[in-house]
């Protein structure tokens, strides 16, 4: 049997693509390990989104020289791999730089491992092109999920499944659109299908995976209308017998249609959350970031959604420091901020990166302007989660658990909110939803109680809960 070890940087989707890497890998005998050292193979699955993430990378491989040179002095010299969206950037590069790197290929081009694994073997044992790896970025005619084997086994109750990949906005700050190519949907068939099996699996709660996930348009199933949006795709996955919960990201303003909209009122297993990232709360900015949508848009759409779910947490992604941002600009963002409430939000400082529009603007702010600025973002951020938090004492909510906790006793689940609640349970309860009375809570988590010791929250198919 060979080892693998896989790690991912970045997002929810290099993730899902990691576990397939590993669905791959099987019929090849790979088995997962959990330390680089143990591996015959070892694949970064990287991120390129900020220079933090790309610098992470390389220095990580720094250390996997180190391990590979102290493996192969003892023969068992393992194949170094790097996958993901550094490697579609910079994968000539890495070549040139890591030239104990065997192996660099993109998020599109991973169903190929079998054949470039091989093509590693080849080379290794012909002792042809020393050094010089295999290189495998170009952006194929085929989607890759035609080419992924069944899925294997899924880790725990929750599963992410992707559904549609890349993106064509191109908000001048941003290296997906050139790192994971053109917007795809994937054919709803494919999708109902790999639901059924993970549910079938023992999964209870499916996160839909996209760049822009909303943009979801993928071919209907064979006989039915043309295209199906995200919309009517949460409505058919709510059909399925044994799935209980359903989260979609990451949404974009520009994409929200009103079906999307109407399934968060009639679909009880949709959970109400909504994660809209809008970058900023100024109009000159939204504009020279190019993402095609104003403030007010926004808000309205806040409010459509608020109408048809007025349970509904919102979430968001927010960058300080772009190029020409002044501290007005910046007021307008904590303005945004305050006005919507969120229950939870990411935020970054801006990083230049290569290859994108804004990193040539001028007007780039200073390092401590942009860090003083995210400081302050952050500061409100973190008073509005703690105080959405701090909401849910005294009530009850139904939680799916997860996995154990820290304590022994001890299960850690999710609210319908995606907080983090933890609670004396049994073990045998995890795939379960339990009615759970909140009794504490910080910033990061809710301390709950159960209030039954079994029982699964029933939803009825077309709609509300009744838990
Ligand atoms: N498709 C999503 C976001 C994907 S990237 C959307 O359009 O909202 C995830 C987040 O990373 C972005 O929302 C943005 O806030 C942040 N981000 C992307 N590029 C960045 C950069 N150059 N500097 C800082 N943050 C960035
Ligand atoms: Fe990047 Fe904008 Fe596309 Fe989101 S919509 S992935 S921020 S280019
Ligand atoms: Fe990073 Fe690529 Fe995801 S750049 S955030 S891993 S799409």
């Amino acid at each position: 049997m060979k080892t693998v070890y896989i790690k991912s940087y970045g997002c929810q989707m290099n993730v899902y693509d990691s576990e397939r890497m590993v669905d791959l890998l099987a019929p090849l005998g790979y088995r997962a390990v959990l330390e680089p050292t143990e591996a015959d193979l070892v694949i970064l699955n990287t991120c390129h989104i900020r220079e933090k993430a790309t610098e992470k990378v390389y220095s990580d491989l720094g250390r996997l020289k180190e391990i590979k040179d102290l493996r192969t002095a003892s023969g068992h010299s393992p194949v170094i791999a790097v996958a993901g969206c550094t490697a579609q950037a910079e994968g000539e590069e890495i070549m040139r730089r890591a030239t104990y790197v065997d192996m660099v290929f993109g998020p599109q081009t991973y169903h190929h491992l079998p054949q470039m694994l091989a093509e590693v073997e080849r080379k290794r044992s012909t002792r042809e092109g020393s050094g010089r790896g295999v290189l495998n970025i170009d952006f194929p005619e085929e989607a890759k999920f035609d080419h992924l084997p069944e899925l294997s086994n899924p880790q725990g109750v929750t599963a992410f499944l992707t559904i549609q990949e890349g993106c064509d906005k191109f908000c001048h700050f941003c290296v997906v659109p050139y790192t994971r190519g053109a917007e795809y949907s994937r054919p709803a068939a494919s999708v109902l299908q790999e639901a059924r099996l993970l549910v079938a699996k023992g999964v209870r709660e499916i996160t839909l995976l996209g760049q822009n996930v909303n943009a979801y348009h993928g071919d209907a199933p064979k006989g039915k209308a043309a295209t199906w949006s995200l919309g009517r795709l949460i409505r058919e996955l709510a059909e399925i017998d044994g799935l209980e919960r359903i989260r979609y990201m990451t949404s974009h303003p520009r994409d929200v249609h009103q079906e999307l909209i109407d399934v968060h009122r009639d679909v009880g297993k949709l959970m109400p959350y909504l994660h809209l990232p809008v970058q900023s709360g100024s109009d000159k900015i939204l504009k020279a970031m190019n993402r095609k949508h104003t403030v007010a848009d926004y808000i309205e759409i806040l409010a459509r959604f608020r109408e048809a779910c007025p349970d509904l947490a919102f979430s968001s992604d927010f960058i300080a420091g772009y190029p020409g941002e002044s501290e007005e600009d910046f007021q307008a963002t904590l303005n945004l901020v305050s006005q919507v409430q969120y229950a939870q939000a990411y935020s970054f400082r801006y990083s230049p990166r290569p290859g994108t529009p804004a990193s040539v603007m001028d007007q780039q702010i200073p390092e401590d302007i942009a860090v003083e600025r995210l400081e302050r973002l952050q500061q409100l951020l973190k008073v509005q989660q703690t105080s959405f938090n701090q909401g849910m004492i005294g009530r009850i909510v139904p939680v799916l658990w997860e996995k154990p906790g820290r304590h022994s006793g001890q299960l850690i689940g999710r609210s319908p909110y995606l907080q983090s609640v933890h609670a004396e349970a049994d073990t045998s309860l995890i795939g379960s939803i339990l009615d759970v009375r909140i009794v504490d809570a910080s910033l990061n988590s809710l301390t709950g109680q159960c209030l039954q010791t079994h029982y699964t929250q029933r939803i009825s198919k077309s709609g509300q809960g009744d838990a």
